[in-house]
């Protein structure tokens, strides 16, 4: 089935919640642009993609959490039998539904840290350049634990997400945007405690890539 699951808006439920010490910061304009642009397009090609095709086969089912305006789903769908893509972002998962109508993709209005999809269902999960926007590490630490949950016994996590470089830094900041960007020294060990079985991690010019593995008995 293909189109848009407006059932799972009520799954959105992080911004509200109770002791969250900050709230959702939606994406600016100016960054948004960016990211539907064919020049990011192009940078998900070349820096991205060879990564991606260099770990293997993404399986038949992929969920991607926060596809924003979708370059990275582009890439997902032409390489997965089936995607599924979590946008917290309501506005940004029906443009992106729309977009994708009569594709091998479903979008869902959802959160990352508590998706409501089935456990064990998932070959692939993704998060591109979605993390630094989760306000605090312990939303990342209870994403980590929902991705751990919804893979298959052996099915791959797949990050791609922004070094702590000044420049970047700086842009969010300007634009009033959430920063929270992974420390590579510890975050292997973070998803150990997540219940990762192994967690491997390439560090590039701007970007951090991660893969990871849910173990037989996770
Ligand atoms: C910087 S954009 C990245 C978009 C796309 N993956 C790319 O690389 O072009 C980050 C996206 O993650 C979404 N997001 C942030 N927190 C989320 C969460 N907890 N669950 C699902 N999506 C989330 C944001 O709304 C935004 O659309």
């Amino acid at each position: 089935m293909s189109g848009y699951k407006g059932v799972m808006a009520s799954r959105s439920s992080y911004p509200a919640e109770g002791n969250t010490p900050a709230e959702f910061v939606p994406m600016h304009a100016d960054h948004l642009a960016f990211l539907a642009s064919d020049g990011w397009a192009e940078m998900l090609q070349a820096d991205l993609l060879p990564w991606l095709s260099a770990n293997g086969d993404l399986g038949d089912d992929v969920l991607e959490i926060g596809p924003g305006p979708g370059r990275t789903t582009d890439l997902l769908r032409e390489r997965a039998a089936h995607v599924t893509a979590l946008e917290l972002d309501r506005s940004l998962a029906d443009a992106l539904a729309a977009r994708l109508t009569e594709s091998n993709v479903d979008v869902v209005h959802g959160d990352g840290t508590d998706t409501g999809l089935e456990a064990n269902r998932f070959s692939s999960v993704t998060c591109f350049h979605m993390l630094h926007h989760m306000p605090t590490t312990e939303l990342q630490d209870r994403l980590f634990t929902e991705v751990c949950r919804v893979l298959r016994p052996g099915g791959s996590f797949l990050v791609a997400d922004a070094l702590d470089q000044d420049g970047v830094r700086t842009r969010h900041q300007e634009e009033g945007e959430t920063f929270v960007p992974l420390d590579p020294v510890t975050i292997q060990d973070r998803l150990h405690r997540a219940g990762f079985a192994e967690a491997a991690i390439d560090l590039g010019e701007y970007q951090l890539l991660l893969r990871a593995h849910k173990g037989p008995r996770s």
